[in-house]
């Protein structure tokens, strides 16, 4: 019997929102050094509303990171920042009736990748120009999400 469950497998197998978006307003992307996976999440806002109408990823990585960023990619549609920030890789996780604890880390990626598009997006949002994600170095894949500074 499968370790995953069959929500997994589907968005394994038919995953959502695979893409870029060429003029996102926001993109985060996160890498794991241990397991070498890399996620990038684009998302586009409504800046009247600060709501999400639009979000895509990019993953090179295991069958439970491409179901953890097609999920989460559905989750945020339609949200509020606000709302998206709450998104934890609990949330992912649920939303996809599981993961096996070993797999856990995956969807922790997606969380992560999700919370560095929306800095990036809070920051040109707050007029600075050429905002820059700091390049993720961490060998425990613990990344700190609010590394994102404006560019000269
Ligand atoms: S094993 Fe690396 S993200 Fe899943």
């Amino acid at each position: 019997m499968s370790k995953y469950s069959e929500k997994v497998m589907d968005h394994f197998k038919n995953p959502r929102n695979v893409g870029e978006i060429p003029d996102a307003d926001g993109v985060g992307e996160i890498g794991n050094a241990t397991c070498g996976d890399i996620m990038k999440i684009y998302i586009k806002v409504d800046d009247d509303e600060d709501r999400i109408t639009e979000a895509k990823f990019q993953t090179f990585g295991c069958g439970a990171a491409i179901a953890t960023s097609s999920m989460i990619t559905e989750l945020v549609k339609g949200k509020t920042i606000d709302e998206a920030l709450q998104i934890s890789k609990k949330t992912v996780a649920e939303a996809l009736d599981g993961l096996p604890p070993i797999k856990m880390h995956c969807s922790n990626l997606a969380a992560d990748a999700l919370k560095a598009a929306i800095n990036e997006y809070r920051c040109r949002k707050n007029g600075n120009a050429g905002c820059k994600q700091a390049p993720f170095e961490d060998e425990s894949c613990h990344y700190h999400t609010e590394d994102i500074t404006p560019g000269e």
